[in-house]
């Protein structure tokens, strides 16, 4: 619970409550494009309409499972759950090697690391992408847990249990190795969201199996996450000293730094001011990729910190710049430049690898999220005015 009394995430059968009728049918149709881009093995692809993507990555399928349970859609999250586990089951031998050869204190070939990624039918996919990742396996932690929630479960399910425990071991194991950011890049520093990402794995972790040892490592984490603010915000990684947007996630859903840190709040405001591209969020100032657009994810994540702290209005801003970037086809892509972006750089990417994803799955996830959110904030807001009103009126 925040200290404002409002925690967006973790209220049972909110979902439920929800007055859909009072929304724009976007909210329908990203529940849909989720549903549609969730294969029948239960993976979620990244993105339909994008060659790059076709794969379903833990990071993206877990934030989609996350909004898929706040929509109320608990059996398609756990269809994503039991092949996330049945996916770590297929690459078992493969974590525990390179777990005990972190722990015999052996050099490790990032090539060789857990993916990040994984074919729709779970099996790894070997090839060059930058694979070693860890924060996607703290996002599903979370995730699971969050579903488990949501869902009125108390237990991890028994058959999942060797996934959970392996996950979390790995993560304890690498928690503050350098590896790939969110974005997949920058792979000999240690990134402060990837920190955040794994802080969460771990708490989750560590209540699910109600294994101790598991919040013992989650505090390094923490104390390591402190050690990252630099002239005043947290800084992207260890050898960047800017901000990041993927950042925001420290608190919300994280809860790796409290509400009222003021490097933090410092970290936000300056990601609204440096990363605000026409009233969205790119990633970070130096980024190239696809000329650098505003994000719905990072526009999303942004309203949803908001309600966190209670300023509904620019979450509500935040859900209006998402609402307006779905396309005719109710489709929401992944960024959005306008003139505003880097044309240099998006020809390039565009001559690379096509234009950018039109159907991006945890765009639809993550303004699912926002959504709810803002639903949630703003019916608790007007039961507390009328229970203001009637204890006002008997005074
Ligand atoms: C992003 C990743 C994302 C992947 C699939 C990449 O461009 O940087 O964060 O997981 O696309 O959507």
């Amino acid at each position: 619970m925040s200290s404002q009394g409002i925690d967006p995430i973790t209220s049972v059968g909110a979902a439920k409550r929800l007055d859909r009728a009072r929304f724009d049918s976007s909210l329908q149709e990203s529940i849909d494009a989720i549903l549609r881009n969730q294969s029948a093995s239960g993976a979620i692809v990244a993105s339909p309409d994008f060659a790059q993507y076709h794969f379903c990555w833990l990071r993206d399928g877990s934030f989609s499972a996350f909004a898929l349970d706040r929509a109320g859609e608990h059996e398609a999250s756990a269809r994503y759950h039991a092949w996330v586990n049945d996916a770590i089951g297929g690459i078992s031998g493969i974590i525990d090697d390179v777990i005990e050869k972190m722990l015999r204190g052996e050099v490790l070939d990032p090539t060789i690391m857990p993916p990040a990624r994984f074919a729709l039918d779970g099996t790894s996919v070997i090839d060059d992408w930058p694979n070693f990742q860890i924060d996607g396996y703290g996002t599903w932690l979370w995730s699971l847990g969050q579903h488990l929630t949501e869902s009125n479960q108390a237990n991890v399910p028994r058959e999942w249990l060797s996934s959970v425990a392996r996950a979390a071991r790995y993560l304890a194991t690498f928690a503050t190795t350098p590896c790939f950011d969110v974005w997949e890049e920058n792979g000999s520093a240690v990134h402060t969201s990837t920190l955040a990402c794994v802080f969460g794995g771990l708490t989750t972790a560590a209540r699910l199996l109600d294994d101790p040892d598991l919040l013992e490592s989650a505090k390094i984490v923490k104390t390591r996450l402190h050690q990252a603010v630099m002239n005043g915000v947290y800084a992207k990684s260890s050898e960047n000293s800017d901000v990041d947007a993927s950042e925001l996630w420290l608190f919300t859903p994280f809860h790796a730094v409290d509400i009222g840190d003021r490097a933090f709040s410092e970290t936000v405001a300056t990601i609204e001011d440096r990363l605000n591209l026409y009233g969205g969020i790119r990633r970070y100032a130096t980024d190239v990729y696809f000329g650098s657009g505003a994000w719905p994810v990072l526009t999303a994540s942004l309203g949803w910190h908001a309600v966190a702290t209670g300023d509904i209005e620019k979450a509500k801003r935040c859900l209006a710049w998402v609402a307006a970037h779905f396309d005719h086809d109710g489709l929401l892509g992944e960024q959005y430049g306008g003139e505003g972006r880097d044309a240099l750089h998006y020809d390039e990417w565009v001559q690379r690898w096509g234009n950018p994803a039109k159907d991006l799955t945890w765009s639809y996830a993550m303004y699912v999220v926002l959504l709810i959110a803002v639903d949630e904030a703003e019916n608790r807001d007007s039961s507390i005015a009328t229970a203001s009103d009637v204890s006002g009126g008997k005074r």
